[in-house]
């Protein structure tokens, strides 16, 4: 029988995503039979008063996405254990080990990252890490190349790279998936995905929460290291990728590395030419007042909360073609989105002026608040007027018009596609360590050249798109963000 251990069961990660993936899976009945799933953490309690706890976290959630079943919840109780352990204490985890059972064991660890060495030490111990069982890391998985590979080393000393899955929770998104499906599996963007058709892309990933009680970690990683490292990278090489032979995980993941190989270095001299940092003020976010990030940390700081990135990707394909990637709490929406936005047409013969009302093709990967793939494209004006009219137009790509084809159920969390990959032992959506690797490689460089020239991070007011040099890294260019 297959077990499901949760470390940090009673966390925040724990309750708001893991455990409302799963009862969403069993619902649907995607849950092998038999997995037994335990919530492995200090607190001295019962496994009824963890079921309880349990409960308040996912019914909630379940009943706003209209799937609250009272069968589906007893199908998960009867999974449910919890057992209050010492995870860095290998005597304690092998009481885990014999609640467990005989058959493989996948470990989620949803701790503080600077216990996974240690924890991971006491689970081969205590018999947790066998062939046939698997380790799941949350981010951050260490705040530099250094602390990763210290990690890294820990974890790779009692589990084989195959039975490694690090999470990066944005691949898990349907939309983010659908960006392979939309480039591999049509033949007519192929030919325009490169420099001679695609002018720039750009990556948003907006939020309007602030740092708030988090600021213990926030504090110490910043929006370069808590969302560029990880998902802002991993949009930017799903976009930027050589076609794979096929899914395998390490066909995909070889062609990511080689992306982030190919990223230009930021150096201390270009610091302030290509990136943007930036810290949330005071200000107003969807008509409330809120407070700026110095007054929930309680006193001064120089960790960015805002950054905008111009990167180089030095390949054949995108020479010449610039990455804008900016990320921010506290900005004016919640929304991420990738756009590709095409070169103009080279002569117009529509309009009076050079290029008349034409606007540009632009394809718009969204996958926050809604998920939508959709392309803008110029179109006649319906009418009579002597002379043509044109009128830019937006179709949808993602979801059949026809209603045919069925929009994604809106509860999806990213975490259930990721769980159920873990446990079925597919990698293609995890990081493979030589890209974290990469990635981190990349991060410290830039975090150097900022410390090189003394960057301090701009204000913004909260409420906005971030300091005004972020909409400067585009317009200098003679271009502009999507949304702004
Ligand atoms: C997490 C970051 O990885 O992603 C958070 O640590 C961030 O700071 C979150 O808020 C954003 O995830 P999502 O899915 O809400 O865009």
């Amino acid at each position: 029988m297959a077990a499901l251990i949760l470390f940090g069961g009673g966390g925040d990660l724990a309750m708001r995503m893991l455990l409302p993936s799963l009862y969403f899976l069993d619902h649907d009945g995607l849950l092998p039979p038999e997995l037994k799933i335990i919530g492995a953490a200090r607190s001295q309690e019962t496994a009824e008063d963890y079921i309880a706890k349990v409960r308040q976290a996912v019914q909630p959630r379940a009943e706003a996405a209209d799937a609250w079943d009272e069968t589906s919840w007893a199908r998960l109780t009867r999974r449910l254990d919890y057992l209050a352990v010492d995870a860095t204490d290998a005597e304690s985890l092998r009481a885990l080990k014999a609640r467990s059972g005989d058959g493989p064991v996948t470990s989620f660890l949803a701790v503080s990252p600077s216990l996974y060495g240690r924890i991971v030490t006491a689970m081969k111990t205590a018999g947790l890490a066998g062939p046939d069982d698997r380790i799941v890391l949350e981010k951050p998985v260490g705040r530099d190349l250094e602390s990763f590979r210290a990690i890294d080393d820990a974890v790779a000393h009692a589990f084989d790279e195959s039975q490694v899955f690090r999470i990066d929770h944005y691949l898990g998104k349907e939309t983010v998936q659908n960006l392979i499906a939309l480039r591999f599996g049509n033949a007519i963007f192929e030919p325009l995905w490169n420099n001679l058709t695609i002018d720039h892309v750009q990556i948003t990933i907006g939020e309007t929460v602030g740092v708030g009680d988090r600021w213990p970690y926030y504090d110490e990683y910043g929006a370069l290291r808590d969302m560029v490292q990880n998902h802002m990278l991993q949009l930017l090489c799903l976009v930027a990728m050589e076609p794979p032979s096929d899914l395998d995980p390490d066909s995909v993941r070889n062609e990511k590395v080689k992306v982030l190989r190919s990223l230009r270095h930021v150096t201390a001299e270009d610091a302030e030419r290509v990136t943007v940092r930036g810290q949330y003020a005071a200000g107003k976010v969807e008509g409330r007042p809120v407070e700026s990030y110095q007054t929930e940390r309680g006193q001064p700081s120089d960790t960015e909360t805002f950054v905008a990135i111009r990167a180089d990707i030095d390949n054949w394909r995108w020479a010449g073609v610039p990455f804008f990637m900016r990320t921010g709490k506290r900005l004016a929406e919640k929304r991420t989105e990738i756009v590709i936005q095409f070169k103009p047409v080279p002569h117009s013969i529509f309009g009076h002026g050079e290029r008349g009302d034409i606007y540009d093709n632009r394809l718009v990967i969204e996958l926050q608040p809604d998920e939508d793939i959709s392309l803008s494209v110029m179109n006649k004006k319906p009418g009579l007027e002597q002379r043509m009219q044109l009128q830019p137009i937006r179709m949808s790509l993602s979801w059949g018009q026809d209603g045919k084809e069925a929009a994604p159920p809106r509860r999806r969390v990213a975490y259930e596609r990721l769980l159920l990959d873990a446990l079925n032992g597919d990698s293609t959506l995890f990081v493979r360590r030589d890209e974290a690797e990469q990635a981190w490689k990349w991060v410290d460089e830039l975090a150097d050249a900022w410390a090189c020239r003394e960057c301090k991070p701009l204000d913004y007011a909260a409420g906005s798109w971030g300091p005004e040099a972020a909409d400067l890294l585009l317009s200098r260019t003679g271009r502009k963000w999507n949304v702004r």
